[in-house]
């Protein structure tokens, strides 16, 4: 006789439906993640360029609707990944090298991003003070020795999750990506070769590859000093 163990049977259909809501969401931010760390890496050519770039699509990524959908890819993304984590509790197998720094990128990216959105959309919603490229470039100047690693961190992190995590999410809805970009040199080199691109982008941002406008006459800039010494001004 064949007896059927439900909670087995349970918590497979729930974690095949719940890899297919994670790699749905995943896809969805993709598509936000490539247009973002392209405009991130225009910073290694130049402040216009990547001004430019951003002032273009930025129409299409704040208009409220996609915006909303934005975030909402994002944390269903997360919270579905945080549930098949709590599914994999207790098992004692060691995931190969690529496997575990996508989930370290993952743990970085979860904690960082809600901070990264919150501390450059504030301004542009609260003070009409966009970042643009002399934002961030604020920022690196403001706390080097916060922002140089946090940045390239993120960018890394960011690009590490898209390279590995686009094939895997394809496969799980049936489409198989080609061999050669899911192992080998056809994976790490774009990685490499992306994680380079980044640090000279900051590099940029941060002023060692051309001259750039005084980091701290910028809007952006403005409404953060102000924010600053509004918080840290003694009460009377
Ligand atoms: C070195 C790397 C990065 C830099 C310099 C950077 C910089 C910026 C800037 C300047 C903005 C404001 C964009 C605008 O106003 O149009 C922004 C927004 C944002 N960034 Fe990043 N970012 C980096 C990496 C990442 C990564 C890896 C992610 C995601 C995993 C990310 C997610 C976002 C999101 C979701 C927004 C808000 C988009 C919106 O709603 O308008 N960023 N970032």
């Amino acid at each position: 006789m064949n007896v059927i163990n439900i909670s087995v049977t349970n918590s497979l259909v729930n974690n095949q439906r719940l890899s297919r809501i994670q790699s749905i969401s995943g896809l969805l931010f993709s598509l936000f993640a490539v247009v973002h760390l392209s405009n991130t890496a225009l910073a290694a050519l130049g402040p216009d360029l990547y001004d430019g770039f951003q002032g273009s699509v930025r129409g299409v990524y704040q208009w409220p609707l996609f915006e909303l959908a934005l975030l909402a890819s994002l944390v269903v993304h997360i919270a579905s990944g945080v549930m098949r984590m709590r599914g994999r509790r207790g098992s004692r197998a060691k995931p190969p090298l690529r496997l575990r720094l996508h989930r370290y990128a993952a743990y970085y990216l979860a904690i960082f991003v809600f901070g990264h959105i919150a501390a450059t959309r504030l301004p542009a919603v609260l003070a009409d003070a966009p970042p643009f490229f002399g934002g961030v470039s604020f920022s690196l100047h403001f706390m080097p020795w916060f922002f140089y690693p946090y940045y390239a961190l993120l960018g890394i992190a960011g690009l590490y999750h898209l390279v590995y995590g686009v094939p895997v999410a394809l496969g799980v809805l049936g489409i198989r990506a080609p061999q050669v970009i899911r192992r080998g040199p056809g994976f790490w080199i774009p990685v490499g070769a992306g994680a380079t691109v980044i640090v000279l982008a900051l590099l940029g941002f941060g002023g060692a590859l051309y001259e750039i406008d005084d980091p701290f006459d910028n809007d952006f800039a403005r409404a953060y000093e102000a924010a600053a010494a509004h918080f840290t001004s003694e009460a009377p």
